[in-house]
C-alpha cells in the first residue's frame, strides 16, 4: 500500500525484531531493514563488495552493519563505509500508526 508521497508499507514494528535484518522488495529493489535501539534504518540489500543480497543477515554493530560474507561494513544511517565513502544505498523510513513505511523510488532501467 503507497502513502501520497511515494512511502510504501512494509511491515509491523513487532515484525522486526531487535538487531536482526529482514529483507523486502520495494519496487523491484532489495532491501534489508534494520531495527536498533527502536529506531528503523532500511538499506540496500546487495553488498557493493561481490554483490551478494545478504545484508539482511548482516550483524548489526553500534548503527554500523556488517556483511556476513567478507565483513565489509556500512553506516546504516547514510550507508557509508568507514572510510567515509559510499556503500549501500539507504531509504527513508517512517512510522505510522507502528507500521513501518520506506520510500524507494523506481529504478531506472539501463537496458
Ligand atoms: S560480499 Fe559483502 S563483504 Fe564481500
Amino acid at each position: 500500500m503507497k502513502t501520497e508521497n511515494g512511502f510504501e508499507k512494509i511491515c509491523h514494528i513487532s515484525d522486526l525484531k531487535e538487531k536482526t535484518g529482514k529483507r523486502f522488495f520495494v519496487n523491484d529493489t532489495d532491501i534489508a531493514v534494520f531495527k536498533v535501539d527502536g529506531e528503523i534504518f532500511a538499506v540496500g540489500n546487495i553488498c557493493p563488495h561481490q554483490k551478494t543480497p545478504l545484508m539482511f543477515e548482516g550483524i548489526i554493530e553500534n548503527c554500523n552493519v556488517i556483511c556476513p560474507v567478507h565483513g565489509w561494513e556500512f553506516n546504516l544511517k547514510d550507508g557509508t563505509k568507514p572510510s567515509g565513502s559510499k556503500g549501500l544505498d539507504t531509504y527513508k523510513v517512517n512510522l505510522i500508526n507502528d507500521f513501518v513505511y520506506v520510500k524507494v523510488l523506481s529504478k531506472k532501467l539501463n537496458w
